[in-house]
């Protein structure tokens, strides 16, 4: 009977051949991914984390539950220093700018945190040390010492973002110490040929450094347990990233960085170390929920409270596995109960990218759209990327806003207010003897918004918003089928239940689009005079009762033109251009070199005499070459940019001494020279006019 306490039983129906026990929680914690204040909020953040998680505290909110919902500015961390460096200002300008940018830009779309802290404040210094020390002295961590990467001239070790080099898969010449951007490929600093520290252009060397690390192994049975049987109602996206981390096998973690920028770590011998961003930003959720309110320990501590964190999919081994292993590490936190994760946004079929300016940035958007936060908001959630990537295009945008909100919702809404002005001057009507249709209608009603309520539940808020969008849907069959307009004269009667049936649609769409449209909805229920509602009242059938004045009213939404959206699409044209013009960022040069070094190559003129394709290759070319003294064969990566064919009887540069390698089976002596953009591209070397095969070049 005990074991029954916390938990409701919902009987289905009087057969009570289904039982369902779902548990009852006192209050909820919802954590929304702190974004880096390394640039303004766009619309990916928004699809993927923000909106999502307002609607999720929104209708929780309206149900009267207790919930409060946590975000802040991550200000730590090597996004934050690039960008310093980039712009050549501090970091703390850096975070400053953004942090209020972006508090503001949630404000404006109508984002209801409880609190929007920062991870640079005294509050979260205070709390991510003492997380780190109560860890440290209960001898959760261990320490190690490895090599790693320093610049000598800049006199600091590197973190990966700021070593570049040759991809050793496709050889793209910039790829960075976590990933090239070209193959994709994810990297480490190590596997870099030619590393170079983008700080001074200096060759980094290999130097021994210690660090703290938090032995993920240690937690791999446990974790294992703890989502893969005891979650297994995540959704498929997110479980499933989780089963491949844990499936591979988990290493121990470091959680400290040599950096100047973050939290010091708190201990004697530590100069110059701070905490891994990843470690202290999620302990920011903690120390933001402190400064919210004195009773933070009864959210974070108590097993009554729901714990669900939104964030985007490259963020889930940190929430499932690193963090949840932080805080059973720690022993006093409770766990998320849940991490409904999205998948990515893409912006008219191209990845969202800050450094290409491919993005629409909130502050841009409002400037462009003022007042109109509830569309973008509506286009996001019905095309979230809830299970897969998805897209944004400037013509869904038009689409969604002229054929589903104007056409649809605002279409309903207008219709019922117009006709409850002309006929009875704004009175709500008493319903009169209802029909079979009618009560049809009537039982929808309460269908739909428990259909919405359930959807959210589920963090399924594409179908939540369907669900109530089918609600105004049936509204306009409603009317459309009914015809109060030529019935008023004949049968008054008949037309006072229809339009007081209309106006509770119109009531129940004021409450259950308010967690997606809340702007809009509250000037709904201004029109209404609706004051007194809560999630309670969704699906009744008597919100506003006859007798009940209701205001004019007017347009919710209106038309967009092919000329605004055109000139939306012409904007974000003129971006790619500009960025495929933008100055090439020359490679910086490399260590100095004697002439006796220079000597030993071996320089010289050839001539191709055949090319062919290296079959089952895309990028390799297999080259008989006259190279004067020899003729030999050369396999040279050059397919992407020239056609075998153009290039028999070219004379070009090759290095004649270089040792032979065998490049798919086939002996290749020596190497074309090339020279390479920074993009990627390249073209060969040849002398200005004909010379003889096997001249020296010096
Ligand atoms: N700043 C991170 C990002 O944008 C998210 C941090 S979430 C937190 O990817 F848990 F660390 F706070
Ligand atoms: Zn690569």
């Amino acid at each position: 009977m005990l074991l029954y306490q916390n938990y409701y039983i919902c009987g289905t129906s009087e057969t009570n051949i289904f039982f369902s026990v779902m548990k009852k929680y006192k209050r909820y914690l919802v954590t929304s991914a702190l974004p880096y204040a390394n640039g303004p909020i766009h619309i990916g953040h928004l699809a993927g984390v923000y909106i999502p998680s307002d609607i999720y505290t929104r209708y929780l909110r309206l149900k009267g539950e207790d919930v409060i919902s946590i975000c802040g500015s991550d200000e730590h961390g090597v996004p934050i220093t690039l960008k310093a460096r980039k712009e050549g200002i501090s970091p703390k300008q850096v975070v400053d700018r953004y942090h209020e940018m972006n508090k503001k830009s949630f404000e404006d779309f109508g984002i209801a945190f409880d609190i929007f802290s920062r991870t640079s404040n005294k509050t979260h210094y205070e709390t991510a040390s003492e997380f780190f020390l109560k860890l440290y002295n209960k001898g959760e961590f261990i320490e190690k010492t490895s090599l790693q990467y320093y610049d000598p001239e800049a006199g600091c070790f590197l973190a990966d973002r700021y070593i570049t080099g040759e991809c050793p898969h496709c050889h793209y010449q910039a790829a960075y110490g976590d990933q090239c951007e070209k193959c994709g490929s994810s990297l480490s600093p190590s596997d870099l040929l030619n590393p170079k520290s983008t700080i001074s252009g200096s060759q980094p060397i290999l130097k021994e450094t210690f660090h703290w690390y938090l032995p993920l192994d240690k937690y791999e049975t446990w974790l294992k347990k703890w989502i893969l049987e005891e979650h297994t109602e995540w959704k498929p996206n997110v479980y499933g990233q989780c089963k491949s981390w844990l499936d591979q096998g988990l290493q121990p973690r470091a959680v400290s960085r040599d950096l100047d920028w973050g939290v010091p770590v708190p201990i004697e011998g530590a100069k110059g170390k701070v905490l891994y961003v990843w470690f202290d930003a999620p302990i920011g959720y903690i120390s933001a929920t402190k400064e919210l309110t004195p009773d933070w320990e009864k959210y974070w501590k108590d097993p009554e409270t729901r714990l669900i964190h939104f964030i985007g999919k490259d963020n889930i081994v940190f929430h499932c596995i690193i963090f949840p292993a932080m805080l059973k590490a720690e022993g006093s936190f409770i766990l998320p109960d849940n991490v409904p994760a999205n998948e990515f946004l893409n912006l008219e079929n191209d990845k969202i990218s800050t450094s290409r300016n491919w993005a629409v940035w909130l502050p841009e958007y409002l400037e462009d759209f003022p007042g109109k936060q509830d569309i973008l908001r509506y286009t996001l959630c019905a095309n979230a990327p809830e299970t897969k990537d998805n897209d944004f295009t400037w013509k869904d945008f038009q689409a969604r806003n002229n054929n589903e909100l104007v056409a649809i919702l605002g279409n309903f809404i207008n219709r019922t207010l117009v006709l409850i002005n002309n006929y009875y001057s704004g009175i709500v009507p008493a319903r009169g003897k209802t029909e079979g249709y009618d009560n049809e209608v009537l039982a929808e009603i309460k269908a739909l918004a428990v259909a919405t309520g359930e959807a959210i539940e589920n963090f399924k808020f594409r179908e939540g918003l369907k669900e109530a969008m089918n609600l105004a849907r049936l509204g306009n069959k409603y009317l459309a089928d009914t015809e109060p307009w030529k019935l008023i004269k004949t049968n008054p009667e008949r037309v006072k239940t229809i339009i007081n049936i209309s106006i509770q649609i119109t009531a129940n769409l004021s409450i259950i689009l308010e967690p997606f449209l809340p702007f809009s909805m509250k000037k709904l229920r201004e029109w209404i005079n609706l004051s007194n509602f809560s999630w309670l009242d969704a699906g009744k059938t008597e919100i506003l009762k006859p007798g009940h004045k209701i205001s004019k009213g007017g347009l919710l939404f209106e038309k967009i033109d092919d000329e605004t959206i055109n000139m939306q699409i012409e904007k974000l044209l003129k971006t790619r251009k500009e960025t495929e013009k933008a100055p090439l960022t020359v490679a910086s040069l490399k260590e100095t070199i004697s002439y006796e070094e220079f000597s030993k190559m071996d320089i010289r003129t050839a001539t191709v005499l055949e090319a062919e394709k290296v079959p089952k290759t895309s990028k390799l070319l297999k080259l008989k070459i006259d190279c004067g003294t020899d003729i030999r064969t050369i396999v040279s990566g050059i397919a992407e940019f020239y056609e075998p064919e153009k290039l028999i009887g070219k004379q070009i540069l090759i290095i004649a001494n270089l040792e032979p390698r065998t490049i798919r089976g086939i002996e290749s002596k020596g190497m074309i020279l090339m020279a390479e953009d920074s993009k990627g591209n390249l073209v060969m070397v040849t002398p200005e006019s004909k010379t003889e095969n096997g001249s020296i070049v010096k």
